[in-house]
């Protein structure tokens, strides 16, 4: 089917000289009047036109793993209400490929897709830190590591962008809640803010130059993100480059006439004229300087520019649903496989249980929701695969009280029909398998998760089942982590998180070994909530919540703090092995390049992801016991070998210095573990690095201890002690080691000795 979507005017305007000519308008044809309506949204999709110059409406629409199109055009809401479009795994799953140039062709469909229905600019995608597992939006979010999101990020970005759409990076920056999103302060430290929150968007930014940045809802250390110059002039665009424009989220700007002064080019949706008039107002009585709204203004023009004349090409709908289906299976994470359970013979009598296999949830809820092209269900692919016997059983009631609702039936003997049904059907086949998730109502855009606990129902339904036949397959379907109490219970685990359309297609294909999995775990999954990084900060109290667990999120909070986890960040297995041997790494001005050997030692082709972890030893800040740095996929044959490279980028080495206001290379003999997840290494190299330090001044500040921490400055002061008669034994040095030498006359030094003493070290 191919499927040539009519093609909105994407300009609407009757003299568009410069727009045509793909030549910007220049801000100094616009009135004051035309250009404060340039800044905002003429509605919820679309800004404002200026016809008589020629620059047209621009529409923007959600993103980030689907087009949402209003079904009754661009003027309306649409939210549920959109035209068909192809739903592709959100980032939850997205991100488990750890495959960058898998994620650039999601980006370029996206992106044919969003030209063809005439939009300038995709919404997505969402890159934030997955700080909790309770965060109501981690469906629609990479990783709990910034380096899989900015790497995946990125790609997306550049696949969109090769259509000749813009993409949105968003939400900039630090929300990482639902709650209270709109007002709560995420209150960070500079090393955290830096090293997790931040890294990734800059990484998108100086890698692929997004068209356009979405600012979050949230204040950040107290700042409306909207109206935040720090954030969104001086570090998005003076630090990192940035060129492009800034948006608000919907919604977002709480005052207008700071948010153009903080760098904020546009405010979506549409105010109705009101902040334009505020604009209009500022300018006039000189609370705002004309030239600040023509910064923004011109930005404005700028992505008029880049968003004209873009030819779109015929979409092939059932194209994108294979490619759809080809990320699904390749974004499922095998946990477990215990006595080879997996992949099933063709032959084998399999009982389906569990409503998501006929029921499928695919994606999550809020802005994202997209109405798919079509669905495909793990039942039928299941029954297209075997050759033996496949019979099903609903087991449970995704959603209970609605069922109960809906049908007035009483669901507590519902539940037990289902269950009964369920286990007469695992006892008469030989493998199992069983869908568990959590129900669409438990986790969406807009709110956060109370527990991370699959329905009761559905864990007393397990129990029984496993009783019934051990030979047990859990498949599970959840856009959040959930715990897995009954992982050593059962021999084969599919974390299917949210797979989109062809998920159901996708699952069958690793199910029965079409497709060899490769995913890897992009957030650990805890034993328990309360060993969680953000265990009794989140979500905050009185308008704040202090991200106190500092750089430790994620798998760095757990193996630096050696809790068991359930599963490992970047965990997943395959249905061959791989072996890592011969690690090397070498050290250059653009970094570390490590080179390991990667063998297939298994029977059948599979796709290793080789992941680099780094450490220093001895830094001067505290670190995470190990992280992530760079990771690369192989794809093996049976026996073959391949030398693999992974570069390192030396800017990744860094830490944010809070006392130089940078970032800082340090020196040192630097250890990268390279390995099959954050608690599987399979090799260590050692590698030194020269580091950008630069030396602190010596100050009556400075301390005995660090006077003497350097060779140079020690043997001075030694030599000045001793021409001066000063005579510290060892536990006096001890014990005023850390007192600078200006406090105390005579110790070290007389007072006028120690000025000496700086001058002369400082000449
Ligand atoms: C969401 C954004 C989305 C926008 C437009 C907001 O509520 O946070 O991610 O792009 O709405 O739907």
């Amino acid at each position: 089917m191919k499927n040539t979507p009519q093609m909105p005017a994407r300009s609407a305007s009757s003299e568009p000289a410069e727009a045509a000519a793909g030549q910007r308008v220049p801000v100094d044809r616009l009135t004051l009047e035309e250009k404060a309506s340039l800044t905002s949204g003429a509605d919820h999709w679309r800004t404002q036109a200026v016809a008589r110059v020629g620059v047209p409406a621009l529409v923007l629409a959600d993103g980030p793993h689907g087009l949402r199109k209003p079904a009754n055009g661009f003027g309306e809401v649409g939210i549920g209400a959109s035209a068909p479009a192809t739903c592709f795994p959100p980032a939850v799953a997205l991100g488990a490929t750890f495959d960058p140039e898998l994620a650039e062709r999601v980006g370029a469909a996206l992106g044919a897709e969003a030209a063809a229905a005439g939009v300038a600019v995709l919404l997505g995608p969402g890159i934030n830190v997955k700080r909790t597992p309770l965060c109501g939006r981690n469906f629609e979010y990479l990783s709990e590591d910034p380096l899989v999101s900015g790497e995946l990020g990125a790609s997306v970005v550049r696949g969109i962008q090769s259509r000749g759409v813009g993409a949105s990076l968003k939400h900039f920056a630090a929300n990482n809640q639902e709650t209270d999103r709109h007002r709560t302060s995420s209150d960070i430290d500079p090393r955290p803010l830096r090293e997790i929150y931040l890294r990734g968007f800059q990484r998108v930014v100086e890698v692929a130059q997004p068209w356009t940045v979405m600012c979050s809802y949230n204040r950040l250390n107290g700042v409306q993100v909207s109206q935040d110059p720090w954030l969104l002039t001086q570090v998005l665009r003076e630090e990192w480059g940035f060129t492009g424009l800034v948006m608000s989220d919907w919604g977002a700007v709480v005052d207008r006439v700071a948010a153009v002064q903080a760098g904020l080019d546009l405010e979506m949706p549409s105010s109705g004229g009101r902040t334009d008039a505020e604009l209009v107002a500022a300018v006039r009585d000189g609370r705002l300087a004309e030239r600040e709204l023509d910064a923004v203004a011109d930005r404005v023009l700028e992505l008029a520019r880049r968003a004209a004349g873009v030819e779109p090409h015929p979409v092939d709908l059932d194209a994108h649903h294979e490619l759809a289906r080809e990320v699904a299976a390749r974004s499922i994470v095998l946990l477990r496989n215990e006595g080879e359970l997996l992949p099933l013979r063709p032959s084998a009598s399999v009982a389906v249980i569990g409503a998501f296999a006929a029921d499928p949830r695919y994606q999550g809820d809020g802005s994202s929701r997209v109405v798919p092209t079509r669905i495909d269900t793990a039942l039928n692919a299941i029954q297209g695969y075997a050759e033996g016997e496949v019979v099903y059983a609903q087991g449970f009631e995704i959603d209970p009280l609605d069922a109960e609702a809906d049908t007035g039936r009483d669901e507590a003997a519902r539940a037990d029909e289902l269950r009964d049904e369920a286990v007469a059907i695992a006892e008469a086949a030989e493998t199992v398998v069983l869908f568990l998730g959590l129900p669409a109502h438990e986790e969406s855009e807009g709110f956060d998760r109370a527990h991370i606990d699959l329905p009761t129902e559905q864990l007393a339904l397990l129990d029984d089942v496993i009783s019934a036949n051990p030979n047990v397959v859990v498949v599970l379907s959840h856009g959040g982590t959930v715990s897995l109490p009954f992982a050593d219970r059962v021999p084969a685990i599919l974390d299917a998180s949210l797979l989109g359309q062809a998920g159901g297609s996708g699952t069958a294909d690793v199910l029965f070994g079409s497709v060899n999995p490769s995913a890897r775990l992009t957030e650990t999954i805890p034993l328990r909530l309360e060993d969680t990084p953000a265990f009794g900060t989140f979500p905050g109290e009185e308008g704040h919540v202090r991200y106190g667990e500092g750089v430790l999120v994620g798998y760095r909070w757990y193996d630096t703090r050696q809790l068991d986890v359930r599963f490992p960040f970047g965990h997943g297995l395959s249905y061959t092995t791989f072996e890592m041997t011969n690690p090397r790494a070498t050290s250059s001005q653009e970094g570390i390049a490590v080179t390991v050997t990667v063998t297939n030692t298994g029977a059948v082709s599979g796709r290793e992801v080789v992941q680099v972890y780094a450490a220093l030893e001895k830094s001067g800040v505290r670190r995470p016991t190990r992280e992530l740095r760079g990771f690369s996929g192989v794809e093996l044959a049976p026996g073959e070998s391949r030398e693999v490279v992974i570069q390192i980028r030396r800017s990744d080495l860094a830490y944010w210095s809070v006392r130089e206001d940078r970032w800082v290379v340090e020196t040192g003999r630097y250890t990268l573990d390279v390995g099959a997840s954050s608690r599987d290494i399979r090799a260590t190299a050692t590698v030194e690095v020269e580091g950008d330090e630069r030396p602190l001044p010596v100050t009556l500040e400075t301390t005995f201890d660090e006077l003497m921490a350097d060779p140079e400055t020690a043997a001075r002061l030694e030599v000045a002690m001793k021409a001066n008669g000063v005579v510290v034994d060892q536990a006096t040095r001890i014990f005023l080691g850390g007192v600078p030498v200006g406090r105390i006359d005579g110790f070290p030094l007389p007072r006028r000795e120690t000025e000496k003493l700086i001058r002369a070290i400082n000449a």
